[in-house]
């Protein structure tokens, strides 16, 4: 493999054809939430200065692109993904100028920008909703509307915010789709005009500077030819991943021009297979995909709103099924715990609130990082922020939580028992101001601004950037070098991966392996000591990382504290 010239592209030599693609193995992007990032207007909403502000910080850390949600105008029913204009920016995050210094900014840094697009629905304030809704065949079109009587939906799909997927307007006498929210409108990706917008939309952005796109929920934009019930689930089997998508995504790749940006796509409830498709090179689809069968494994019977503890078990099958999967099928993941639609991982998975919450966080990135495909951090996850700990319903302000609140109560469940799983699995978990120091509002905002849009965690005092900038053991310094560390060594970008002792029941390993370097990651995703046994031999390899200080390897037996990792090299 040469690498060309050019940093953003790799020129690989296969059976003697040239091809390129992007170089994004040995990147690491970092998500932010602008609306609880950093606020420097004072009204309590991060903004686009604010990610300016921040840049050095960024910098420090190492990351390689920066994955902004949406800031374009919206009413904000669902935190900007409700898009009602997708070539401006919502006054309340800054102006387009601000947008192109942050553009100008990050790259003199070397940090390139991606945007998050919205392309399975707009928001029915968008302007082609608005001009569906006075009667505009055109933007009628744009849409799906269905005709029908106003107290039979067309099918029986289920929302996934809860409730019908369709809304009858009666002015229309018709129906329209929304997936998501009701003031979501599912565009239609059927009508080659939508198709043509939506990539002109790509082409704006790539000429501001944007150098990668993320494309929100986009294997549902293939809707099915006929419409009907679903008599065994929601209506997802009938548009996830459907018939067209690849189609649609190949053409939007290149009407957009955006072939050999970085890309990746949010795919809910996928398969393997699909992915596969969508990022497998020869397919000029996507460069990668992040998929969410790995963040269900504390849904009690695939429900998200009913609590069981994290099986250890599936997590670890699931990560060797997409590994291996993805591996064979050139394909390529995107790696992550933590998003705005995500609880904290530490919390999930580590140590919140015990002895060792500053080992797991450590341990999960490590597991993470080390593995074969593009990992994204999101913002505080390098400061090991945990939950919100909200203790009341009044806190919260994500809709879907605030809907299944009232769900799980309508299905008689009483107040309090409705509240503790939205404390485990709201969303808004992850969407809490970032933790900058330990002033007033954690330094998210100035101490005389409005209040912030969503409540400080309360352990901003002991949890918060300023301190683990000054401490060489913290958190942050960690994910330091597990971004350094993925630039250093060529197997972690490049490297085959093998699962190790799979049927381990609490420590996760694996080998990677490229060009006669070895990597071997050992976890232990429990806070009690464990020993574990490798079938090679250890002499040979040196420790590269490790979040405790003195390990204990012996010829191939390691024994393992609370929440250790090792990663471990031999060329
Ligand atoms: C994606 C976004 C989520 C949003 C949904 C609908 O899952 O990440 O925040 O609510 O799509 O756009």
């Amino acid at each position: 493999m040469i690498r060309g010239n050019e940093e953003t592209f790799l020129c690989e030599l296969q059976e003697g054809k040239v091809r390129f693609m992007a170089n994004f193995q040995d990147k690491v992007v970092y998500q932010i939430y602008p609306k609880s990032f950093c606020d420097t207007s004072g009204d309590g909403l991060g903004d686009l200065p604010g990610v300016t502000a921040k840049l050095d910080y960024l910098k420090d850390l190492g990351v390689d692109y920066l994955w902004l949600t949406p800031f374009f105008p919206s009413p904000q029913r669902d935190n900007g993904y409700d898009v009602a204009g997708y070539r401006a920016i919502d006054p309340r995050f800054g102006t387009m100028e601000d947008l192109e210094t942050l553009v100008r900014e990050a790259d003199k840094r070397g940090i390139g920008l991606m945007l998050d697009m919205v392309f399975n629905h707009t928001s029915t304030s968008h302007e082609w909703f608005q001009r569906a809704l006075a009667g505009e065949k055109k933007y009628q079109d744009y849409y799906i509307f269905k005709e029908g009587s106003p107290d039979q939906p067309p099918t029986n799909w289920v929302s996934k915010f809860g409730g019908p997927a369709w809304e009858y307007l009666p002015a229309l006498g018709k129906w329209y789709l929304h997936l998501f929210d009701v003031s979501q409108a599912d565009l239609n990706w059927e009508n080659p005009a939508v198709r043509a917008e939506l990539a002109a939309i790509l082409r704006f952005w790539k000429g501001k500077g944007i150098k990668g796109f993320r494309f929100d929920v986009v294997n549902l934009i293939s809707k099915p030819a006929v419409f009907e019930d679903d008599h065994q689930g929601d209506g997802r089997r009938f548009y996830t991943d459907g018939r067209n998508v690849h189609r649609y995504l190949q053409e939007l790749v290149a009407a957009g021009g955006i072939e050999g940006m970085i890309t990746v796509g949010e795919m809910s409830s996928t398969s393997l297979e699909n992915c596969i498709g969508y990022t497998n090179p020869d397919n000029h689809e996507l460069t990668m995909t992040f998929s969410f069968h790995h963040l269900k494994v504390d849904y009690k019977n695939g429900d998200k709103w009913a609590l069981m503890p994290p099986d250890h078990m599936a997590l670890k099958n699931l990560f060797t099924l997409w590994q291996e999967g993805m591996q064979a099928g050139n394909g390529w993941n995107a790696l992550f715990w933590c998003n705005h639609d995500q609880p904290r991982a530490v919390s999930r998975f580590g140590d919140d609130g015990g002895p060792c919450w500053k080992q797991s966080a450590k341990m999960l990135g490590t597991a993470i990082h080390m593995m074969r495909g593009t990992p994204y951090i999101y913002q505080g996850e390098e400061l090991g922020m945990t939950n919100a700990h909200f203790a009341s319903i009044g806190q919260y302000r994500d809709v879907e939580s605030l809907n299944h609140y009232q769900i799980l109560q309508d299905k008689g469940m009483s107040p309090s028992d409705a509240l503790r799983i939205v404390q485990v699995h709201s969303r808004d978990n992850g969407r809490t101001p970032m933790q900058w120091d330990d002033t007033k509002y954690a330094g998210f905002t100035s101490e005389d601004s409005a209040e912030p849009w969503i409540g400080v965690n309360g352990n901003y005092v002991r949890i918060n950037a300023a301190d683990q900038l000054q401490d060489e053991d913290s958190i942050f310094h960690y994910y330091q070098k597990l971004i350094a560390l993925r630039k250093e060594y060529d197997v972690i970008a490049y490297g085959e991966l093998k699962p190790l002792d799979e049927k381990n029941p609490s420590v996760f390993a694996y080998e990677r392996e490229y060009q006669g370097e070895k990597m071997m990651v050992i976890c232990n995703f429990y806070g009690k000591k464990v020993t574990w046994d490798s079938e090679t031999e250890l002499g040979e390899y040196q420790c590269v990382l490790s979040n405790y200080e003195v390990h204990n390897i012996e010829s191939s037996r390691v024994g393992l504290k609370p929440y250790e990792a090792v990663v471990l090299y031999k060329k």
